[in-house]
């Protein structure tokens, strides 16, 4: 229908006859003259429509925004002084021959140029215009092609793309499953796949050596604005490989996309030990941009008659940390109640500080509720271990590990974001020797990643001490998020026994849940291992931002619905019937 995308017009096509297709952006009558921005997936056009050709002007006039037009005429040179240097089409405008009325268009919901006003909610219900704008357009554009450059990388690197199946049983991976009823089966159910994680490594034992898939997981788990409840992992497996094999191949892909997408170069990606980690940032997902880390003080404060600090100091499990600021001192107290608010939301039951008005006066320069309660020393070595200078403010952090690390990992990554404190665009880094497990609520072991993860130690330490034992498992974190998970696999029945054992699955629970593996387990598997990055959080943060429902098409809201289709919804009573379901969900009021 067309000779050119709208956005594509330039000097180049001067005084030749062209035709666009497209939708109405704005129009603009000027006495007499009327203007017709028209938009496409490139970019806008300018149209100018003269009165002398009245069959154009009529249907130019009747347009309204959003209505779909095909404009044929000649390129044009904009008159001196309406040149739009901002534009790509902006030295040119299009003189309409004839313009043809593809399409009429209900008014829109909301403009699409004041797209920041508009609520969420109202974006998500009205999609198709949402996706129309330009911004939309880009993100959605932009995820095709990462997607598309990471299938050339693993190409070129002997993976074969294959697919597994939506429909099976569940696969642990730490959320709750999706289940779907069989009506064949009447009683039983599919759930939906978490992972491929089950299926990659049956195609290992299989023989495809290296596998990927662009695969969708669904789980059920607490939305935030980094997790969808469906969302897509690039999934990777390869057989005879070791912790290095993954990590190489992992930093050569986000390098690659690094570069190509934001002209960043990356020369190493550090690897940081998962303890070392949670001691000094409080989260195995840093935000290495951010020059702030935690420093433990519960040897210096052991003594103190200060309950909230000695109590935490002297506790198996919990710790007390400083933060220093530098240059902080500037923060207001309204800033600092706000910042205990938000550490309270976490938890903490308070948050601690010190101002360093004067560094050289101990007696007059310090300001802080809990000076009172610190031994002088104290203070003194504070000041010496933590190198603290004029102007610094202190925030302290004093519980058990779990919110301790949690608000103020948190806070780190608040004061980093509000102080701008970046020192880079970029910090990728590698998440390594994670625990094989940590304790429930109830106190028995989960695994950190899965329970198909190797660990890096004997059958024997593992029956003997399993909450000491190290797994080889990584995470890439970028920017604070982290953007990828794996694991070097169990490849023998009797480690993989042991394991379940760990995790109290008895044997008759393992051999009706996973009998499966643990046969393919014993039919000649070959050592491997493989990761998953999460692309819809890759696609985030590679395009600018913090809402992942921003590069996902069709996303679901925080309740985990989609405001578009109205999905989930009821079904049919037949339908129930069939499937020999009956809801014992009563409506409330
Ligand atoms: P894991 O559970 O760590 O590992 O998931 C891998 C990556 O997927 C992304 N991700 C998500 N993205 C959006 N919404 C979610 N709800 C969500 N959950 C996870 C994250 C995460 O790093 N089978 C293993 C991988 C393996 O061992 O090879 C797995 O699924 O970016
Ligand atoms: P309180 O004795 O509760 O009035 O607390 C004195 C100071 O210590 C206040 O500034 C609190 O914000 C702070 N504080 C209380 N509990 C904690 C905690 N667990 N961690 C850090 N600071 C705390």
């Amino acid at each position: 229908m067309r000779s050119h995308y709208c956005g594509e017009v330039t000097s180049k096509d001067l005084d030749s006859n062209i035709s666009i297709c497209g939708w109405v952006h704005r129009r603009r009558d000027h006495g007499g003259i009327i203007f017709l921005d028209v938009r496409d997936i490139k970019g806008i056009c300018q149209v100018v429509v003269n009165p002398e050709n009245k069959a154009a002007f009529e249907i130019a006039d009747k347009c309204r925004n959003e209505y779909v037009i095909k404009v044929s005429g000649a390129v044009l040179k904009r008159p001196e002084g309406t040149i739009n240097e901002n534009m790509i089409t902006g030295e040119i405008e299009l003189e309409a021959d004839n313009i043809q009325l593809l399409n009429k268009a209900a008014t829109p919901t909301f403009p699409l140029d004041d797209y920041q006003e508009v609520n969420e909610d109202v974006r998500l219900k009205n999609r198709v215009l949402d996706l129309r704008r330009p911004e939309m357009n880009h993100r959605i554009v932009s995820r095709s092609k990462i997607t598309s450059c990471i299938r050339n990388f693993l190409d070129k690197n002997n993976f074969h793309e294959i697919e597994t199946p939506i429909l099976t049983r569940a696969t642990p991976e730490g959320a709750r499953d999706y289940i779907l009823p069989s009506r064949v089966h009447p009683g039983s159910f599919f759930a939906l796949p978490q992972s491929p994680q089950l299926f990659k490594q049956l195609l290992m034992m299989g023989g495809f050596d290296k596998y990927y898939q662009i695969a969708r997981c669904f789980r059920d788990e607490d939305l935030r604005a980094d997790r969808q409840p469906e969302f897509t992992q690039i999934d990777i497996e390869a057989s005879f490989v070791e912790v290095k094999d993954i990590i190489s191949l992992g930093t050569e892909m986000v390098k690659l996309l690094l570069k190509e997408f934001v002209n960043h170069d990356v020369k190493e990606i550090p690897e940081l030990n998962w303890h070392k980690a949670m001691e000094d940032y409080g989260c195995d997902k840093p935000d290495l941009r951010i020059p702030l880390n935690l420093i433990e003080i519960s040897d210096l404060v052991a003594n103190e008659e200060f309950k909230v600090f000695s109590g935490p100091a002297n506790e198996e499990g919990s710790r007390v940390v400083a933060l220093k600021i530098p240059q902080g001192n500037n923060l207001s107290r309204g800033q600092i109640d706000e910042y205990t608010k938000f550490v309270s939301k976490l938890g903490a039951k308070g948050l601690a500080y010190i101002k360093i008005n004067n560094v050289n006066d101990l007696e007059n320069g310090l300001q802080s509720p809990i000076l009172k309660f610190l031994h002088k020393d104290t203070i003194k070595s504070l000041i010496e271990n933590l190198d603290l200078k004029t102007d610094d403010l202190l925030f302290f952090g004093a519980g058990s590990n779990n919110v301790v690390n949690l608000s103020m990992s948190s806070l780190i990554k608040k004061i980093g974001g509000d102080l701008d404190l970046y020192t880079c665009d970029w910090a990728p880094c590698w998440i390594v020797d994670f625990p094989m497990f940590e304790k429930n609520k109830e106190g028995n072991l989960t695994s950190l990643h899965h329970p198909f993860t190797m660990p890096k130690s004997s059958i024997d330490d593992l029956n003997n001490s399993p909450d000491t034992v190290i797994a080889e498992a990584y995470d890439i974190v970028l920017n604070g998020y982290e953007v990828g998970g794996g694991s070097i696999r169990v490849h023998s029945p009797d480690m993989q026994q042991t394991i379940f054992k760990a995790l109290n699955i008895s044997d008759e629970e393992a051999e009706n849940k996973f009998g499966f593996l643990l046969k393919a387990l014993s039919s000649g598997c070959p050592p491997h291992g493989g990761i998953a990055f999460g692309l819809d959080r890759l696609v985030m943060l590679l395009t600018n931002t913090t809402n992942i429902r921003d590069v996902i098409a069709f996303p679901k809201t925080q309740s985990a619905s989609c405001l578009l289709t109205e999905a989930p919804n009821s079904v049919d009573e037949n339908q129930l019937e069939e499937l020999f379901i009956e809801s014992t969900y009563i409506e409330e009021d």
